[in-house]
């Protein structure tokens, strides 16, 4: 494959929340961009560092010994500067300044956005869906999900041994924004006695029922995967759980951050790296304003006007099943 003679050079960044496979997605592009003859420079600091010119040229070695680390070694940034025009204007100046052709904008929801408006405004992009929500559309799997939730099914494994040894009930808050997936696929992969998350809205009482009816069934613990975006914090339900006759004390532990970091699993770097490729193949083909997506077993392109339209939420089907395996 030769590169389209208006692409020379790619500038790859990372944007929005960390996610373990980043890494995995930015060798993916440098080497590929290399093999194809192609000059690739490494942005630092998300959209921040594309206003700011943040630019330096990667070889080989400088991607070299990261794919098995969480993070990002481009670093990344929420940059409220680029949701506005004036800010898009400046970075794509620094872009013509640099001799940047095209980019691979490798990020969450809001990451995707930006790149919708940069392709909107004439520039050759192709993104790479990587958040731990999974929230975004056009993509079965975003880059960094299978990771938090293999971190999230580890500490739960954990807290179980701790709560049945007490006969408690902990409330786990998962991450995920508005998204229930990573609470609904903990549930069924840790055999929670509940999950709560933003998409269906449990009452106070049905969980208060819910946690007392496993009691009564003689189990020694209840685990409730509490999703951030339920109706109310991990904190909160417990507070008010606590005032009434569940059975069980309760615990909360909330998982944060962790789930964000570690180290990429085989899956999440085989995607990672499947993606990278093929965002640099796209642009040398000269197809752009889309996003690598996993659909099946393949990695398709999506126009990125698609995958602002909407969120990916939860899959009913394993709520349901995640529910009817508590008994
Ligand atoms: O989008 C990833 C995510 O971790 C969400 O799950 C969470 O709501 C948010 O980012 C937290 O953002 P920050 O790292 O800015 O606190």
């Amino acid at each position: 494959m030769t590169p389209t003679p208006s692409i020379r050079t790619i500038g790859v960044l990372t944007s929005g929340g960390d996610a373990p496979g980043m890494n995995a997605s930015i060798r993916a592009v440098v080497r590929t961009g290399l093999a194809h003859n192609l000059r690739v420079m490494g942005i630092y600091n998300g959209y921040e560092g594309l206003i700011n010119g943040e630019f330096r040229e990667m070889g080989p070695r400088d991607v070299g010994g990261i794919l098995q680390h969480g993070g990002t070694i481009l670093r990344t940034r929420r940059s409220a500067l680029f949701k506005e025009k004036r800010g898009r204007r400046e970075a794509i100046r620094r872009m013509n300044e640099s001799g940047i052709d095209a980019l691979v904008i490798i990020g969450g929801d809001g990451s995707l956005r930006g790149a919708y408006a940069l392709s909107q405004e004439g520039v050759p992009v192709i993104g790479i869906p990587a958040s731990i929500d999974n929230d975004i559309w056009g993509t079965h799997m975003s880059v960094g999900v299978d990771t938090a939730l293999n971190t999230i099914m580890e500490a739960v494994d954990k807290l179980r041994d701790t709560a049945s040894s007490h006969n408690r009930a902990f409330l786990i808050e998962t991450m995920g924004r508005g998204c229930g997936y990573l609470a609904v696929m903990a549930g069924i992969t840790c055999g929670a006695e509940m999950v709560l998350i933003p998409e269906v809205d449990v009452p106070l009482e049905e969980v208060a029922t819910a946690i007392e009816d496993a009691y009564r069934r003689g189990k020694t613990h209840a685990i409730i995967i509490v999703a951030e975006g339920y109706r109310m914090g991990a904190q909160e339900l417990s507070q008010a759980l606590e005032e009434m006759d569940i059975g069980f004390h309760t615990r909360v532990t909330i998982l944060g951050h962790i789930q964000r970091g570690g180290r990429p699993t085989a899956f999440d770097r085989l995607l990672a790296s499947r993606m990278g490729k093929r965002a640099v193949e796209a642009l040398i083909a000269g197809e752009h304003g889309m996003m690598t997506g996993l659909q099946g077993r393949q990695i398709t392109l999506i126009p990125l006007s698609q995958v602002v339209e909407k969120n990916r939420s939860a899959n009913l089907e394993y709520f349901e099943m995640a529910k009817m395996l508590a008994r």
